[in-house]
């Protein structure tokens, strides 16, 4: 019989079901070495906390996150706040002795994460997790295993960019325009995505940013009260007036990475026309890969080793049991997943290293997140001073 893991969830709005949905399906759909059991949620809602918690089968619910994060019955907390509590939320449950999965960017500020990092190194018995869910969409785990096994050869260029539209001037001052909260703006929401799969992609380290653009197009936005404030563009205005924000709504930037390869990466929620574009491409002597999260099904690969007169971008449906990752647990070829089963393949991945298997593809922790989190500032200075920036200034 598989050992049982009791799980503390912070958080009940986007991410919160996003992740009570995975935790919820994960063991009907794989056969995990550890039982996950839907055991707290906690989060600041007390009105419709309990509606929730029975909704999703949470057999507990409290407005205390602490105390649902320390409760000794408690083994992993999965923490699915804005980014101004993830490191006081993580760093109380690794010091309680918990597992800790965290939503993405690791923190909204580069010594936070670094707070976290060192927290997880010295939680020798816990293992971290950070929730970069577009690397579990089997056409990314896909590309990441190609380029492994060297069908791409020398890689040239990485082409990322996450497009959204949604922050219009009427949409409010929610979190994600604060810096106290958010920490950045499309930069640290968007920008970690694509930093993160392109490290995942090519298995290289970003050495250098050379140059970025930070850009605010709204400054003033209608004041939320506290409890609309949350959803990606939901919340209604209902505060007294105007407040500033304190963050980018894009960043563009452009890299160097430790094999030779240079790259560029672009992030905003003002690509009208856009709207969850998040996109990548790597070019390599031997071949190029492209992936779009909106056919997230689908991996374009180009094989350059193809005689000329048969070359050309072939569309790789990654829903192959036997041939594409996670594939065998979803549904017969062809049938597509969308969104969500990126949560859940992570939730099967991270009870998988908790009970001692390999994930199918390797899962980002605090450490992983941490470098990711260093490209991020290395882009905001670059932007700040209109200069160079090597990584190894940002410690
Ligand atoms: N992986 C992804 O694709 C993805 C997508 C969206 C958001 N995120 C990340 O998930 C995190 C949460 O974003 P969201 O969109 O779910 O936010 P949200 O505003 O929809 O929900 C935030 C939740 O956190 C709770 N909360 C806020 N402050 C708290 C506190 N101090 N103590 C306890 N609970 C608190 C709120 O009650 C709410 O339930 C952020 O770090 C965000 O960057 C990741």
């Amino acid at each position: 019989m598989a050992r049982s893991l009791n799980i503390a969830l912070i958080g009940q709005k986007f991410m919160g079901r996003a992740h009570s949905n995975a935790w919820l399906k994960v063991a009907r759909f794989f056969q995990p070495p550890v039982t996950p059991v839907m055991y707290t949620v906690a989060a600041r809602e007390a009105a419709g906390l309990k509606t929730f918690a029975r909704r999703w089968g949470w057999q507990n619910c409290t407005t205390d996150w602490r105390s649902a994060a320390l409760d000794p019955e408690v083994h992993l907390v999965d923490v699915g706040t804005p980014n101004h509590v993830h490191a006081e939320q993580a760093i109380a449950a690794l010091e309680a002795g918990k597992h800790v999965a965290c939503e993405k960017p690791l923190a909204g500020t580069l010594a936070d994460a670094r707070a976290m990092r060192d927290a997880a190194r010295a939680a020798r018995r816990s293992r971290t997790f950070v929730w970069y869910n577009y690397r579990r969409c089997p056409a990314v785990a896909l590309a990441h295993r190609l380029v492994r096994e060297g069908r791409l050869g020398r890689i040239f260029h990485v082409r990322a960019c996450y497009l959204q539209s949604w922050a219009g001037p009427a949409v409010p001052l929610l979190w994600r325009f604060q810096k106290k909260f958010a920490g950045s703006g499309a930069h640290g929401d968007l920008n970690a995505h694509i930093v993160d799969m392109a490290r995942f992609i090519t298995g290289q380290e970003i050495t250098e940013v050379c140059g970025a653009v930070a850009e605010t197009f709204i400054k003033q936005r209608a004041e939320v009260s506290a409890a609309a404030r949350g959803g990606i563009a939901g919340g209604t205005s209902g505060g007294r007036g105007q407040g500033r924000v304190d963050v980018d709504d894009a960043v563009l930037f452009l890299t160097r990475f430790a094999g030779g390869a240079v790259g560029s990466f672009e992030a905003t929620r003002f690509a009208t026309g856009n709207q969850n574009n998040n996109t990548i491409e790597v070019n390599g002597e031997k071949g190029a890969l492209r992936f779009a999260f909106e056919d997230m099904n689908l991996l374009w690969f180009y094989d350059a080793q193809q005689p000329p007169r048969e070359a050309g971008w072939r569309r790789i449906m990654c829903t192959s049991g036997g041939n594409h990752p996670y594939a065998d647990a979803w549904w017969p070829d062809a049938h597509v997943i969308g969104y969500e089963h990126g949560f859940v393949n992570m939730a099967a991945d991270i009870l998988n290293v908790i009970g001692g298997r390999k994930p199918v593809v390797p899962l980002p922790d605090f450490a992983d997140a941490y470098q990711t989190q260093r490209v991020l500032e290395a882009a905001l200075l670059s932007a700040r001073h209109r200069s160079a920036v090597k990584l190894s200034e940002v410690k």
